[in-house]
C-alpha cells in the first residue's frame, strides 16, 4: 500500500471495521503514510464506536465513515433494522420529527451526523430518499431531544 501511495496510484488510505488495535497496527506498517479513514457501522442501535474507535479517531485525526445509518439489515443475526412504525422507539423519532418538520429517518441521520469528525454514507436507491437525506443536513437537534433519543437508544447493545 505504501508503494502504491508513493507511486501515486493511491491518494489516501482507509480501512473498514478496524478496532483501535488494528488501526494502530495499520499505521505502524504504513509508516509516514497517514491512515485517514475507518469505515464502521454507526446508527441508533449500534453506538459501540462511541466508547473507543470514535475518540481514538478524533485524537488521531482520522475520519470515521459511518455505514448503515438506518440500522443493520433487519432479520440478519437478529438485527432490528430501522424502528418500525408504532414501536416506542419509532414514536420517539416521529414525535421529535414533528417539532422540526422532519421524518424519523431525517432525525436518525441528523443524530448520526452530530458527531464531529464523522461522515455518514446512507444508501438510497429511491430519489425521494436521496432528497430526504439531503434535508437531514443543516439543522441541529436541541439538547433535550438528543437526551430523549439517547435515553431511548442507550449506549450498549448492538441490534
Ligand atoms: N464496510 C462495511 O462492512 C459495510 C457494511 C454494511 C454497509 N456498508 C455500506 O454502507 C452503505 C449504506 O449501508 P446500508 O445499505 O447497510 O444501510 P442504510 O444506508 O442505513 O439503509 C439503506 C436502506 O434505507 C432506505 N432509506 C434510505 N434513505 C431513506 C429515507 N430517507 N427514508 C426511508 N428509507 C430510507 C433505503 O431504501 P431505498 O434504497 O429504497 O432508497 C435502504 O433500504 C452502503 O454504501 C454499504 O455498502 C458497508
Amino acid at each position: 500500500m505504501v508503494e502504491l501511495v508513493n507511486k501515486g496510484f493511491v491518494k489516501y488510505v482507509g480501512v473498514s471495521n478496524f478496532s483501535i488495535n488494528l488501526m494502530e497496527r495499520a499505521q505502524f506498517h504504513l509508516g509516514k503514510v497517514p491512515l485517514v479513514c475507518n469505515q464502521v457501522g454507526y446508527h441508533l442501535n449500534d453506538r459501540s464506536i462511541e466508547s473507543d474507535v470514535l475518540p481514538f479517531a478524533k485524537e488521531n485525526g482520522l475520519t470515521i465513515m459511518g455505514y448503515s445509518p438506518f440500522g443493520y439489515a433487519p432479520g440478519v443475526f437478529g438485527m432490528k433494522g430501522f424502528p418500525r412504525v408504532g414501536s416506542q422507539e419509532r414514536n420517539v423519532l416521529d414525535s421529535i420529527g414533528v417539532k422540526y418538520s422532519k421524518t424519523a429517518h431525517q432525525v436518525a441521520l441528523n443524530w448520526v451526523l452530530r458527531q464531529e469528525g464523522l461522515v455518514s454514507i446512507p444508501k438510497a436507491s429511491n430519489k425521494e430518499h436521496i432528497i430526504d437525506n439531503l434535508n437531514a443536513l443543516n439543522w441541529e437537534l436541541e439538547k433535550e431531544d438528543l437526551e430523549q433519543i439517547e435515553f431511548n437508544f442507550p449506549f450498549g447493545g448492538i441490534s
